[in-house]
């Protein structure tokens, strides 16, 4: 199959809703997706990702914009012509069917030979380690093989884009995370362009190469998981990605790719270079594994001491001012109960410089 690209060229969609009220559900959203890539769109419930993807499909129509697959402008092409085969959270698999006709089905539509639909069937089945589930109807499989058979349903269909709706919220905690890295293991095998909806930072950071997060109809941020997390562009985003500490500061100098900063009247050099000027306020994101426990630099007061294994989770007071440190491999490690009194510093490399 052909994996193709996706643009939206200032795509906005408004409804109408009875009242006569408008619904902003996307706003002058200009995204190219490379063909090939896996795209995460990440966003609290209706800040309107399953409008991109309907409009994608084409089962809503944009208000203004246009949106290409390949170098095709599909504004006229039917949700059945267009080179799209949507998963969703629902399975919707049909339940008096077996899992080989419930694949077959798009096959015989397009009204392929008996013996093509055979070959190209048993193909999905195959890579995915279904053959011995070609008999069964939906209602003799788990949650996560129905969701299987629905993934392989779209594959079969050989299209130049996949698009995923929530596909794994109806599954339990350690099965999603099974089913996220086999989609993506199937995703990397196929190499096919896929724009995956959810409100799981985990499950995006997982498996996209690009996240794009969104809010209110509008892209906040794209760029690589690391890139988001690391160099969040705004307060919203830095919060929906993981967890991070939100330290008010004010720049003191600037001299070349080095900031200084002073936060609660210690200096930090910080290796960023920021177009604030000297004298301007900035809020410093450190994430709770950039808080390094060091003496004389912050002193907190420790209101929480959770012991999680891997890691220990603090939570200290600086006056009324609230921090979140994760002390990593505490093996060995002094460990601080709560009341008492914890001296810690942040990790300059480490930490980010918002802008706006
Ligand atoms: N058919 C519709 N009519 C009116 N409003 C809609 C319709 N579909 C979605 N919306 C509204 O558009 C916004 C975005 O919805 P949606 O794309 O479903 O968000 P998400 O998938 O991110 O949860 C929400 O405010 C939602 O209520
Ligand atoms: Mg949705």
């Amino acid at each position: 199959m052909a994996a193709k690209r996706v643009k939206f060229d200032n795509i906005s969609k408004t409804f109408i809703t009875g009242n006569n009220r408008r619904v902003n559900a996307v706003a002058n959203l200009n995204i190219e997706i490379p063909a090939g890539q896996f795209v995460c769109l990440l966003g609290p419930s209706g800040c309107g990702k399953t409008t991109i993807l309907r409009m994608l499909a084409g089962f809503e129509v944009p208000t203004t914009g246009h949106i290409f697959i390949g170098s095709e402008n599909v504004e006229k092409i039917t949700p059945d012509k267009r080179d799209t085969s949507m998963v969703f959270q629902n399975y919707a698999l049909f339940p008096h069917m077996n899992v080989y006709n419930n694949i077959a089905y798009g096959l015989k539509l397009q009204k392929l030979s008996t013996s093509d639909i055979k070959t190209r069937v048993h193909k999905i089945l195959d890579m995915m380690n279904m053959e011995d589930f070609a008999e069964r109807v939906p209602s003799q499989m788990s949650g996560g093989q129905q969701q299987r058979v629905s993934l392989a349903r779209a594959l079969v269909m050989e299209p130049g884009v996949l698009l995923f709706d929530e596909p794994l919220s109806n599954l339990d905690a350690k099965l999603r995370i099974h089913m996220r890295d086999e989609i993506k293991k199937i995703q990397m095998k196929v190499g096919i362009t896929s724009i995956y909806v959810t409100h799981d930072q985990a499950e995006a950071m997982g498996l996209a190469d690009i996240v794009i997060i969104m809010k209110d109809g509008i892209v906040q941020q794209a760029g690589s998981p690391i890139e988001v997390y690391q160099k969040p562009r705004t307060e919203f985003v830095a919060n929906f990605i993981g967890r991070a500490n939100i330290f008010p500061g004010k720049v003191i100098d600037k001299k070349g790719d080095i900031t200084t900063v002073e936060i609660f009247e210690n200096k930090f050099d910080i290796p960023q270079k920021i177009s604030k000027a000297i004298g301007d306020n900035v809020d410093i994101v450190a994430r709770p594994e950039s808080i390094i426990i060091s003496k004389d630099v912050f002193r907190g007061k420790v209101t929480k001491s959770m012991f999680m294994g891997a890691y220990h989770e603090y939570e200290a007071m600086i006056g009324d001012f609230k921090v979140e440190i994760s002390v990593s491999n505490p093996r060995g490690k002094k460990s601080y109960s709560i009341d008492s009194t914890i001296d810690f510093s942040i990790d300059v490399d480490s930490v980010h410089i918002l802008e706006e």
